[in-house]
């Protein structure tokens, strides 16, 4: 199946907030709110699919969210490693590739090995891209990709008076990826939590109310139908609507 060649966002990332929230809400203990949290991801991205989205990035787990409670980590490990053994297989079939941003290293072994597996089953597919931001917070990949500048220019000096900001997005981890189109962020919290800040500097901001566990896809297709209405004139002027 190829992707659908519609008008609007192509790359969106989501901060899948209020899962705790959600739970509490319910009654219920938060771990199951990340776990019906962790349901909505594969509807999500089927949603996302036919929209004619191309890659969807989702902060899983940010390099804050070791200060929560060791058994609640140890959960989200748990859940992350049950998503992708019951997963990647049907992602497979769907032609879905699989990429991730963050550190990994600091991840138990086994949630490495498991990830590592999926990326390999999933490597050749070529329709929407599922990137999980893991152990990811944007400060530390920014200052990661200046030593790595820096590395490169104790061998080349003259490398330093050559860069660029096209240039520099080499440095991150999303060298390669497609210019991030929109933000969308869960349980009506108006922050960007440390999540793609280089990124984020033309990409349209979506505040959704309802907490993630409860987002579904007709709230993403209401927010990619809003990013359509937008005007995006990247700081110049609409040709269009110039005397406005
Ligand atoms: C924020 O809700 C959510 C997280 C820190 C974890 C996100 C993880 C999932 C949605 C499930 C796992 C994902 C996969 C791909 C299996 P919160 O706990 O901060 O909610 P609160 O602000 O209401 O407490």
């Amino acid at each position: 199946m190829s992707p659908p060649t519609l008008s609007g966002p192509k790359h969106v990332a989501i901060i899948m907030d209020g899962n705790g929230r959600w739970a509490r809400a319910q009654g219920l203990r938060r771990n199951l709110g990340h776990e019906r949290g962790g349901h909505q991801v594969r509807d999500i991205l089927r949603a996302a699919f036919h929209l004619g989205i191309r890659q969807l990035t989702l902060y899983a787990f940010s390099t804050e969210n070791w200060k929560r409670p060791k058994p609640e980590v140890a959960f989200l490990m748990n859940l992350l490693v049950r998503f992708l053994r019951s997963e990647t297989e049907p992602l497979n079939k769907d032609n879905v590739r699989f990429l991730t941003l963050g550190d990994l290293a600091r991840f138990p072994q086994r949630v490495q090995d498991e990830i590592a597996r999926s990326k390999e089953v999933l490597r050749h597919n070529t329709g929407i891209v599922l990137c999980l931001a893991l152990n990811y917070g944007a400060r530390r990949e920014i200052v990661e990709a200046a030593k790595s500048f820096t590395r490169r220019c104790l061998q080349d000096p003259e490398r330093v008076d050559r860069l660029d900001e096209e240039g520099f997005n080499e440095y991150l981890e999303t060298a390669g990826m497609p210019e991030l189109d929109m933000l969308i962020r869960t349980a009506g919290e108006y922050r960007v939590s440390n999540f793609l800040l280089w990124q984020l500097s033309y990409a349209e901001l979506y505040f959704e109310s309802v907490f993630w566990p409860d987002f579904t896809p007709e709230h993403l297709r209401a927010a990619v139908e809003n990013f359509r209405e937008r005007d995006r004139r990247y700081g110049g002027l609409n040709p269009i609507r110039k005397k406005a």
